[in-house]
């Protein structure tokens, strides 16, 4: 966080932002639903794709706040499984955003720490792209700072269905373990990383669209009306501001109440 505090233009909005923040409570994990840039593009008369187009300066800027405010996690839903349903053009075109990025962004990741991690059946997707990925985190799988997960032809419901899948498939190889919640966890593309503590959607639709469905149990959801295009680290701020003054129970009391906890199933 001092980081952003430090790199910001001083007097800057974000500037002033960032010193609103209480650094004791950051979110470990921020999952982002990028959201509106269709809408972004038809409210300039202009075609789809180039609301995609000017979402990759969001990714970038949100990326770069992410690492700078310190965050341990930051998971970005890029591609679900059902946005196939979308013209070819439009889903072409953000396939090739994707690998522009993974190209011209590589070095950046590197440099600043960044470990790129994709989630969801993305072997499935052309080899053009996948070798791009392979290639991506690989060269970040010794990077230390903010851990930066890409979702891409993910599913939520799919993600369970693949974790029963590979426990399955290790019980007949003899590698059975009882399973429980922190098992299932364990299988799923998230395996040993925090729960997102923030879901931020932009947009304002008020949906989850199969992202994370395990994971977000107890996310505190931040929905903002912003286009994606228009999103920048001051709305992620803003976001982890709103975060910040949410009162957390996870179906307890507050939890500086000094009430006994029953703890038990009969009473
Ligand atoms: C989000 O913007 C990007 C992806 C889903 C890939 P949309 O393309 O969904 O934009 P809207 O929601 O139609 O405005
Ligand atoms: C969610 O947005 C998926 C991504 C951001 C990748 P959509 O635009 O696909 O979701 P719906 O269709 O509005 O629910
Ligand atoms: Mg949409």
């Amino acid at each position: 966080m001092k980081k952003l505090v430090q790199l910001a233009e001083p007097g800057s909005a974000d500037e002033s932002l960032a010193r609103k923040l209480d650094s004791e409570v950051l979110p470990r994990h921020v999952a982002v639903i990028m959201d509106g840039n269709g809408r972004w593009a038809q409210e300039r008369g202009r075609p789809r794709v180039e609301g995609h187009r000017a979402g990759v300066a969001a990714v970038r800027d949100t990326i770069e706040g992410a690492a700078e405010l310190g965050l341990e996690v930051l998971t970005l839903y890029a591609f679900s499984v059902e946005n196939w349903k979308r013209p070819r053009y439009e889903v072409w075109t953000l396939m090739n955003l994707l690998k522009e990025y993974l190209l011209k962004e590589l070095s950046n990741l590197v440099e600043n720490d960044i470990r790129l991690t994709v989630l969801g059946r993305w072997r499935e997707l052309d080899p053009s792209v996948v070798s791009l990925i392979e290639r991506a985190e690989q060269a970040t799988r010794d990077c230390r700072g903010l851990r930066l997960n890409i979702a891409l032809n993910y599913s939520g419901r799919m993600e369970i269905v693949d974790a029963c899948r590979q426990i399955v498939a290790d019980w007949a190889q003899g590698k059975g373990t009882d399973i429980d919640e922190e098992t299932l966890g364990r299988y799923l593309y998230t395996s040993g990383l925090p729960d997102p503590d923030l879901l931020i959607r932009t947009s304002g639709e008020m949906r989850i669209s199969n992202f994370l469905l395990w994971q977000i149990s107890y996310s505190e959801i931040c929905v903002i009306d912003t286009l994606w295009p228009d999103f920048r680290r001051g709305h992620l701020i803003q976001a982890i501001l709103d975060f910040q003054t949410r009162n957390r129970r996870f179906g307890g009391l507050q939890s500086d109440s000094e009430d006994d906890v029953c703890d038990t199933r009969s009473v």
